[in-house]
């Protein structure tokens, strides 16, 4: 079975195409970082026409370099939401469209869910059940993924996603967008416990985040004394040891009171060498196993969405035919695979 995918919710464009045998023949990605930097955030419309420029190109990139034809696939996978709707539906309306012409099942996936899958890429790959600690811009989640489309929500965040500290945060340094790796290359500088910063929700019980009030500390912090280099990345530092000692401390607890012994870690935040390093160490001390994508494949990417639509379409699901997308969509409402329609009725759809 061979899938081609299309991933276009926000700023990257990206294609892939996964063999269930030969494994990851191709992955092509176009980021528009440089295109909405001078806004210091995404702007919707001028991602929705980069997408429209890029992602045939892309496409016709990736069966190249896949060896690949319309032909020898055996469906199409694309980002149906969550994101932002003119961005998704450039990525469904072309996915669609070559589903027609090749006459292709076309599965719309969830974005988060090609997240949580994105670890499955690597060898060896993690198994169900386990518990998932997903960590993007927008998203801040515990989880436990009984099984492929089967995700029970443990907790999340009450305001800002772990990403999205990270990026406030770095814009308060002055780093440019998107801050998150900036902050962390300025905190390789800075030194350890200088700059403490709150730790929000800690000492609670459960598996509830907060990280708003952490820019605020920022905020204070750059303006206590002069800011000098040091000073930067001292705060830097601080940022990042406040924001994965809250990940690793709720996420080792996770582990300890629902007595999982692998640990999934996905999303643009799993990137961060801190991170990857402690949860490594503390986990196994544990007796538990820790699994993270490649760097690349944390941050978004079509070989994701491409897994996501491999596994499904494996299990028999077909897709509609359809062009829904969806700018909201909790990854609670996903089902496991089925010869239905993972998407839910166009009525409740935004
Ligand atoms: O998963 P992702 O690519 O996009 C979303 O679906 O949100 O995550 C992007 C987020 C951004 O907030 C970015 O700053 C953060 O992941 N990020 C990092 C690192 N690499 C990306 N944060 C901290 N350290 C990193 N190395
Ligand atoms: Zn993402």
């Amino acid at each position: 079975m061979r899938v081609l995918a299309i991933e276009s919710s926000c700023d990257e464009s990206a294609v892939a195409v996964l063999d269930e045998s030969q494994g990851l023949l191709a992955h092509e990605l176009w980021s528009q970082i440089d295109l909405h930097r001078l806004y210091g955030g995404v702007v919707p419309e001028l991602a929705s026409r980069d997408h429209v420029k890029r992602l045939l190109p892309l496409v016709q990139q990736a069966l190249a370099a896949a060896g690949t034809s319309g032909s020898q696939l055996d469906g199409i996978a694309y980002t149906a939401g969550p994101g932002l709707t003119g961005a998704l539906l450039t990525g469904a309306a072309l996915a669609r469209a070559l589903a027609y012409g090749w006459q292709l099942p076309a599965l719309g996936i969830h974005h988060l869910e090609g997240h949580l899958l994105a670890p499955l890429l690597e060898t060896p790959a993690p198994g169900f059940p386990h518990l998932a600690l997903l960590v993007s811009g927008g998203h801040t989640l515990l989880i436990e993924a009984q099984a492929l489309g089967d995700y029970r929500l443990l907790g999340e965040t009450r305001d800002d996603a772990a990403g999205e500290a990270f990026d406030k945060s770095a814009k308060l340094l002055g780093l440019p967008y998107p801050g998150g790796p900036q902050l962390a290359a300025l905190a390789q500088h800075g030194r350890a416990g200088a700059v403490p910063l709150p730790r929000p929700m800690l000492d609670r019980p459960g598996y509830e985040f907060s990280f708003s009030g952490l820019k605020t500390a920022v905020l204070l912090a750059t303006r206590a004394q002069p800011l000098d280099e040091q000073r930067r990345a001292d705060i830097a530092r601080g940022v990042q040891e406040a924001i994965v000692d809250v990940l690793c401390t709720k996420a080792l607890r996770a582990l300890a009171e629902t007595g999982h012994q692998t640990l999934v870690v996905a999303g643009g935040v799993g990137a961060n060498l801190e991170l990857r390093e402690r949860l490594r160490r503390a986990v196994a001390a544990q007796g538990g196993q820790v699994f993270f994508p490649r760097s690349e494949f944390c941050t978004d990417n079509a070989a994701m969405i491409a897994m996501a639509g491999l596994l499904r379409l494996r299990a028999g699901e077909r897709g509609t035919l359809e062009l829904g997308v969806r700018a909201r969509w909790p990854l609670a409402e996903l089902r496991p695979p089925s010869a239905a329609s993972q998407m839910v009725p166009a009525a409740s759809r935004q």
